[in-house]
């Protein structure tokens, strides 16, 4: 890409990719065809959808669209391999359904990853406390019920959103109330609650910090279409301001982003709610904005690397602290090839602003660190090439072509 335009003109956001994932999943635990609407085309869905066929599931993805069937069948298998989790954390997720409707599963160990130690402890606790039997062996997690799964009162050390989720799929199908504690409040959480009640669950307090789950006999399928995603429509208002731009935002939820979009507006931005999302728009180089991330309504960590480019370009210096993955700062040295002064110490970054970027070659070490690296391409002098942008693939939906459509100039290109 070539830096230097201004984004303008309109884009539209799609489903979120980590409630669709969550939702497919979901889709376990009752046998017969759900439908999910509004599912993004992405890299991340194709490999969930790989995933639960070969769990037994016939999958239909409508080619370029956003209509994604399950055919669920009465019997499962109930192992995912390691090939398929390591390409995709997030397929820790079916442990849940599958303990649920199978009375075991099977699933790989997912490791590590680009940013940082991401544990499971807090989804083998909660699944402990319901009664599964959880054992690490040769690089699985060995989930077993002996008997019906039991509701129990769990607190979660921290509101962790993938335990919450494995938790929740579980504990709808066992015996007497869960009540989760210290749950997360996510709106992608508060998305697969309500997909969950529409297959026939009973949850109370959603999108509070108590979830309190009535475990029922059976759940049937359904059809639901998933939350906008946040982080998408938060990466096209970051983009917006760096490029000094006038960008529309539709079908987006401001609410899901308030945090994000008043630090846009502390950094001098102009934000109005429209009839479907909003508008951010932008005159002169942006001031520097502090930046903690925390669990919702906190700001989002999946968007503190789009803050740190943000910030690489501001009028003046800001402190940008990661409380959430201690990988998450890897992108910085890739964002110093550019030009951008940023000095990390533990989970602190401080970022000087500079007034230009100068392109270079750089790497993306993971989805949103690509997308921290295109936007800060996008004002960078000169020619910037962002190498492995499959990760970006994994989340970002037409983000070239949209990003065209608003005026930049990128392209893609095929290596060998
Ligand atoms: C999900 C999102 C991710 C987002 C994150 C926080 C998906 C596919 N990914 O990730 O994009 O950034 O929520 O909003 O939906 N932890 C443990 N032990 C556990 C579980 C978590 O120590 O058993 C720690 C993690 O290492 C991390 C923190 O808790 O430091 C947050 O993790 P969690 O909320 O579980 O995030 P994910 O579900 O992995």
């Amino acid at each position: 890409m070539v830096g230097g335009t201004r984004l303008v003109g309109d884009v539209t956001v799609g489903g979120a990719k980590n409630s669709a994932l969550k939702l497919m999943a979901a889709a376990l635990l009752a046998p017969g065809k759900t439908t999910l609407r509004r599912v993004p085309d992405i890299l991340d869905v194709r490999v969930m959808a790989e995933l639960l066929r070969r769990l037994g599931c016939e999958v239909t993805q409508e080619e370029g669209g956003s209509v994604v069937e399950i055919d669920v069948p009465e019997k499962l298998r109930h192992q995912a391999d390691y090939d398929l989790v390591r390409r995709m954390r997030a397929s820790i997720c079916v442990l849940g359904p599958l303990v649920a409707r199978c009375g075991q599963a099977e699933v790989a160990l997912p490791g590590g990853d680009a940013i940082g130690s991401r544990g499971v402890d807090l989804h083998v606790a909660g699944l402990e406390r319901l009664g599964v039997d959880v054992r690490a062996e040769h690089g699985y997690l060995l989930a077993r019920t002996s008997d019906a799964m039991r509701g129990a009162s769990i607190w979660l050390d921290f509101p962790s959103v993938g335990a919450t989720e494995n938790i929740l799929m579980a504990a709808v199908l066992a015996k007497g109330t869960t009540v989760i504690d210290n749950a997360p409040r996510e709106p992608e959480i508060q998305d697969l609650c309500r997909m969950l009640v529409g297959m026939g669950a009973v949850i109370d307090g959603i999108g509070s910090a108590t979830l309190e789950v009535t475990g029922v006999e059976r759940m049937h399928p359904v059809e639901h279409a998933t939350v906008s995603d946040r982080i998408v429509a938060g990466t096209w208002a970051v983009a917006a301001v760096m490029t000094q731009g006038e960008v529309r935002v539709r079908e987006a939820v401001p609410g899901h982003l308030e945090m994000a979009l008043d630090k846009l507006v502390t950094a001098g931005a102009r934000v109005e709610l429209t009839f479907d999302g909003f508008e951010v728009s932008m005159e002169g180089r942006p001031h520097a904005v502090d930046v903690v991330t925390l669990p919702y309504p906190g700001f989002p960590t999946d968007l503190q690397p789009q803050f740190i480019a943000l910030n690489a370009i501001a009028e003046g210096a800001a402190m940008v602290t990661e409380n959430l993955f201690d990988g998450r700062f890897r992108f910085v040295q890739e964002l110093r090839r550019l030009g951008a002064q940023v000095q990390t110490d533990g989970h602190h970054a401080l970022v000087r602003g500079v007034p230009r970027l100068s392109g270079a070659p750089v790497e993306a070490t993971d989805v949103r660190a690509g997308a921290g690296l295109v936007l800060a391409g996008l004002v960078a002098d000169g020619l910037t090439r962002v190498y492995d942008v499959s990760h970006i693939d994994r989340g970002y939906e037409r983000f070239v072509p949209d990003l065209q459509a608003l005026g930049a100039i990128i392209q893609r290109v095929e290596i060998d």
